[in-house]
């Protein structure tokens, strides 16, 4: 069974104290100019929220759409959802049970079967059995892009969609020893990253192989805020967080939202 992202530990001890999480991804600013690091704080989650609802558009839902959210972790989206589309059916992925019983507490819904506990990479349905799935920045944990689109391929209805958020990485222009530390520091912190350097060509060629046809929308600068709050200063040392920030000064971070149709 693949790992749980460590940072999860955190999360969870937070909601045991009481905290309410409702996403765990970078925020959305349509903006990002107009907004200075205090804005950026205050208004995090709701940059968050508006990410989700970014790619819930791109997943142009119709009644009677069956919709799994892939990697959901305490299921805002899949709540979101519920609430926009009453009549749709979603169900939400975990790779970590911890996760899907936050979730699941959080819907107020009597409904277990909609919480399923299992790995992108091998999902636990039948041939095309949804129309519609969703991935929210989860895609770079999991073991291989390739194996989740060819399962992703299989379980979607011929001409549905899945809609994703993704980070990709590529080698910054930096001595190979502070690299090798980015890459440790990222996998120590936001671990499982199996293929930290990659590229959207790559991606471009693993959807492509799977059978989809890709579109690509970047919305890295939307995302440029976030670090306000993930990564607000250096006096932390080299986080997972100041990885990032500095991967995205230095144009090696793209946020991409992809839409991918089964052909
Ligand atoms: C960055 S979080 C995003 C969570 C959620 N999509 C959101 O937007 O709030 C990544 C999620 O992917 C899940 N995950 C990681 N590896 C997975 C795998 N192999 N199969 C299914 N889920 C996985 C994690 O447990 C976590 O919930």
């Amino acid at each position: 069974m693949p790992r749980v992202p460590a940072y999860f530990d955190a999360c969870l001890e937070a909601i045991d104290q009481g905290a309410a999480i409702d996403h765990v991804h970078l925020g959305h600013w349509d903006q990002p100019d107009a907004v200075g690091p205090s804005r950026a704080r205050a208004g995090f989650a709701r940059a968050q929220a508006r990410l989700s609802e970014h790619c819930v558009d791109r997943l142009e839902l119709r009644t009677g759409d069956r919709v799994l959210d892939v990697g959901c972790g305490f299921g805002g989206t899949v709540r979101a959802i519920r609430q926009s589309h009453p009549g749709i059916a979603v169900i939400g992925l975990n790779i970590d049970v911890r996760q899907l019983a936050v979730a699941h507490r959080g819907d107020g819904m009597p409904d277990k079967a909609a919480w399923v506990a299992a790995d992108a990479c091998r999902l636990p349905f039948r041939d095309s059995v949804f129309e519609k799935l969703l991935c929210v920045e989860a895609a770079f944990h999991f073991a291989s892009r390739q194996i989740f689109f060819e399962e992703a391929y299989r379980v979607l209805s011929p001409g549905g969609v899945l809609v994703m958020s993704d980070i990709v990485l590529a080698k910054p222009p930096l001595p190979v020893a502070t690299i090798a530390a980015f890459a440790d520091r990222l996998e120590a912190d936001y671990g499982p990253w199996p293929a930290i350097w990659t590229s959207l060509d790559a991606t471009r060629a693993d959807a492509e192989r799977a059978g989809f046809a890709l579109e690509v929308t970047d919305a890295t600068a939307n995302t440029w805020p976030s670090y306000h709050t993930i990564a607000p200063d250096d006096r932390a040392g080299l986080t997972g967080g100041v990885v990032l920030r500095e991967l995205h000064r230095l144009g090696c971070l793209r946020y991409l939202h992809l839409r991918l149709e089964r052909r």
